[in-house]
Formats: structure tokens, C-alpha cells, sequence
């Protein structure tokens, strides 16, 4: 997994972009990124490069997550997982807006920069900026050697290989089951029970097979696309745990289809923005099978009673009722990983929107792989 991606070229691979065969590596990536890692003796993870023992990890009292674009969406969810299963105050910030506001940095608070490249300046500038200041911070990187991986005081590898569409896939996939590895390894320090970790141990483990499934509903999910590709404007919505699954699939959608997408609360919706749906403009509901599935299902019927046409991405059993909307069915696993699950489909939703309108995929108009200057 240490390549260096200079070594491989743009192109085709087998007729096909990098961004789908990026696609189809995600669940030998995450397989990777859980090998050696999980103890099931003792249900939990090893991190050996946090270089963090017990008492240390016991002594954190916040966690802060820094990233950029998609790595701050996949920071949003790393915090829930921290939250959860550790009970750890956590948030995440884009590191890009970090450093101007001057901000307080804590000795009992670890902080969290996650990256692909390695090489975001605005991440690595956060993460100087911490240091400066006497943090201690982390990185969640795939680029093994990097400017942000060097720059920390530990970290975690993703080890998804490299990863060249501009559009991030397997990276973001990886990321996310790489914050789950952290947050079971600092709940099992703390509070969290042998029965919670043995649980999430079995979830992390059916996450290739379950990823895999996902991309086995490639054609239902490009259909789907389709229709939404001729919108000019489109909502992605989730709440709570579903919230920055909707942000990350409005901003892939936005990268490689050109199209306006906007993500939003789904419990926000009556406080503005359903003044904007009508049947020209879709909406891709996050709906997984939890607490709020009855309160989620009764916002979707607010978007049905206006026109908005409908593509709700939730857990087989889920009761739409008689809610007129095309449906992708997503497996189940334990609650905590229901994020990483439900962002998979949204890859091939925007890659299906993108192609239905003839665009390159691998090289979206304005933006870099590596956001490396300020
Ligand atoms: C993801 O699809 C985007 N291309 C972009 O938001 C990216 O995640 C962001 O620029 C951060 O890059 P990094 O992970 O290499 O730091």
C-alpha cells in the first residue's frame, strides 16, 4: 500500500474511470484498513501509530476533527462514532476556516487531522497551528509519508491504496472505518461494554461484504441517477447521524455532475428551504432504520404532498407506506456504521449523473486532486 500515485497515470482502466474502478476496490480497502487492528479476544482495536497508551487515551476529555471538503464530512461522522461509543465530546471543523479564527487549544483535548494526500495546506496549517500551541494531534492519512502524516504527533494509515480520481471514493470509505477502529479503541478504554465491542468488532467485520452488495445494485442505483440528472437543482437530506451522509453525497453529486445539490437537515426543512420543492426538484433522503425513521418518513410525506420527486436511500423493512419514490435498499449493521454503509450508493448515484451527462469523470472542471496552495 506504500505506492507513491505519482506512479500511476490518469486514464482508463479496462474502458472504465479510475473513479469506478476506485469504486470497486472499496471493500478490499477497508479490508485492508481493519487487518491486524481488531482483537476479538478482547473486543476492541490496536492502534499501535497513535502512540498513545491507556492512561493517555483515558485522559482525553474532547476530540476535534480537522479536514477539508469530503474529509471534513467523513470528520462529521468520525465525531458521532466518538460520541457513541466512547462518550467523548466530539465535533469536527473544516480546516480550512480553523486557523483564522485564533483558536483555544486544549492539553486534554486530541485533536484529529484526516486527509488523503496528506498534502491539504489548510489541513496541514491547522495541524502546525495546534502544535504550535502545545496540542496533540493525529492524522488519519492515506499517503504513507506525507506532509501531513509527518507533521503529527501519531496517527492511523488508511492503507486504501492509491487513490487517483479527483472525486474521493475508496479514501472517504476507508476513513470512515478507520474512525470506527478509533472510537472502539477509546471506548473500550473507558466505559464501553464487551458486548458493545464485540458487536461493533462483528459490524466492522461484514463491512466488505455488505460494501460489496451495495455496488452489486449498481444498475437499480444509475436508473435512479438518471432521473435525477436532468434536475437542475436537487436536496440531499438526513438527520442526525444521516446529516453528513446528505453533505457528502449534495458534494460528490456537485463535483463530477455539475449540478446545484444542497445538503440540508432534514428537520430544518419546514424552517425555509421547503418553500423551494416542486417537481423539478428532487430530493435524495438519507432514511436509515433507527429511532427517527417514523419522524424522517413524515418529512418525506411533506416533500410528496409538494411534487418533489423522491429518492430515498434506507434499510430493507423501512415502511415508506404509500410514499411514491424510487427506493435503494442499503444492509443493515450496527447503527454506529449505518454512515459509512449509506454513502456508498451515493458514489455511484453522482458517477451515474455524471456519465447520463457526458462528463469526464476523472477530471471535473475546476478542481485539483490536492488543494496544496492557499
Ligand atoms: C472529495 O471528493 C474532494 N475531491 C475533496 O473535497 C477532498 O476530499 C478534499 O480536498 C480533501 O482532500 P484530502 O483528503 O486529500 O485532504
Amino acid at each position: 500500500v506504500d505506492v507513491d500515485p505519482s506512479a500511476y497515470e490518469h486514464g482508463l482502466v479496462d474502458g472504465r474511470p479510475r473513479m469506478y474502478t476506485e469504486m470497486l476496490e472499496q471493500p478490499a480497502s477497508v479490508e485492508r484498513a481493519l487487518r491486524g487492528r481488531l482483537d476479538e479476544r478482547f473486543a476492541t482495536a490496536h492502534l499501535g501509530g497513535l502512540e498513545m497508551d491507556a492512561r493517555e487515551l483515558r485522559a482525553v476529555r474532547r476530540v476535534k476533527i480537522l479536514g477539508c471538503g469530503s474529509a471534513y464530512y467523513v470528520g462529521q461522522m468520525g465525531a458521532s462514532l466518538i460520541e457513541e461509543l466512547a462518550r467523548i465530546p466530539a465535533d469536527a471543523e473544516a480546516a480550512s476556516e480553523f486557523r483564522y479564527r485564533s483558536p483555544v487549544i486544549e492539553p486534554d483535548t486530541l485533536y484529529v487531522a484526516v486527509s488523503q494526500s496528506g498534502e491539504t495546506i489548510d489541513t496541514l496549517l491547522a495541524v502546525e497551528e495546534i502544535r504550535r500551541k502545545g496540542g496533540r494531534v493525529i492524522g488519519l492519512v492515506n499517503v504513507v509519508g506525507s506532509a501531513i502524516a509527518r507533521a503529527c504527533d501519531g496517527g492511523i494509515y488508511l492503507h486504501a491504496g492509491p487513490e487517483i480520481a479527483v472525486a474521493s471514493t475508496k479514501a472517504l470509505t476507508t476513513m470512515n472505518a478507520c474512525f470506527a477502529l478509533l472510537a472502539l479503541q477509546l471506548g473500550r478504554v473507558r466505559d464501553l461494554s464487551v458486548a458493545d465491542g464485540r458487536r461493533l468488532v462483528a459490524g466492522l467485520q461484514n463491512l466488505p461484504a455488505q460494501i460489496e452488495q451495495v455496488l452489486e445494485g449498481e444498475e437499480r442505483i444509475a436508473q435512479a441517477a438518471e432521473a435525477l440528472a436532468t434536475a437542475e437543482s436537487l436536496f440531499f437530506v438526513g438527520r442526525v447521524r444521516g446529516y453528513p451522509v446528505a453533505r457528502e453525497g449534495a458534494q460528490k453529486f456537485k463535483e463530477i455532475s455539475y449540478r446545484h445539490a444542497e445538503a440540508y437537515q432534514m428537520s430544518e426543512l419546514k424552517h425555509g428551504p421547503l418553500a423551494l420543492i416542486s417537481p423539478e426538484v428532487p430530493t435524495v433522503a438519507i432514511v436509515p432504520d433507527d429511532e427517527l425513521t417514523d419522524r424522517n418518513v413524515a418529512a418525506l410525506h411533506e416533500i410528496a404532498a409538494r411534487g418533489g420527486p423522491l429518492v430515498v436511500v434506507t434499510h430493507p423493512g423501512v415502511d415508506l407506506g404509500e410514499l411514491r419514490a424510487e427506493r435503494i435498499d442499503v444492509p443493515r449493521n450496527e447503527r454506529e456504521l449505518d454512515p459509512l454503509l449509506l454513502t456508498v450508493p451515493l458514489q455511484l448515484l453522482a458517477y451515474h449523473a455524471a456519465l447520463t451527462l457526458g462528463h469526464d469523470v476523472d477530471k471535473p472542471r475546476n478542481l485539483a486532486k490536492s488543494v496544496t496552495v492557499e
